[in-house]
């Protein structure tokens, strides 16, 4: 399938339901594994709202990504607990060692980073979650050990 035609189908159930643009973008994260561009036009036609409103939507909820992502995800807290025991360390170790930017994936599409401010993990900081598992009093090592294994 075309990437259209998944988006279309992945919005289409939902055009009518309350909350039914949110759900329908989820489902297009869901398949596509980001909300690529042209999702703005075929949703705005779609549900019969302006191209503003549906960008307002994504980049409202924080979850929705607008790029492709990198094989691994990296979240990690940039939230006070975790600062104030070096998590911006941790970003530039990260960076050193991947070349990538916090909010950014990669130019081989191997490892996306993006800030998340508290993991609930506070009093083991600094706490980050890689590919969905919440790793405590974490370091560049531990993530790079964590997304080569
Ligand atoms: Fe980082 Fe709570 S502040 S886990």
């Amino acid at each position: 399938l075309g990437m259209e035609k998944i988006i279309e189908e992945a919005l289409s159930g939902h055009v009518g339901e309350t909350g039914g643009l949110i759900t329908g973008l989820r489902h297009v994260q869901e398949r596509c594994g980001f909300v690529p561009g042209e999702t703005v036009r075929i949703a705005a036609e779609l549900f019969n709202i302006s191209q503003a409103e549906v960008r307002g939507v994504i980049s409202f909820y924080a979850d929705f990504r607008d790029a492709k992502p990198g094989q691994h995800h990296v979240r990690l807290c940039v939230a006070e607990a975790c600062q104030s025991v070096g998590a911006r360390a941790i970003e530039a170790d990260l960076q050193d060692r991947f070349a990538v930017k916090m909010g950014e994936t990669d130019a081989a599409e191997f490892i996306t980073i993006e800030p998340v401010y508290c993991l609930g993990l506070c009093s083991c900081a600094p706490a980050a979650e890689v590919d969905g598992k919440l790793i405590a009093r974490v370091d560049g090592q531990r993530i790079a050990d964590e997304v080569s294994s």
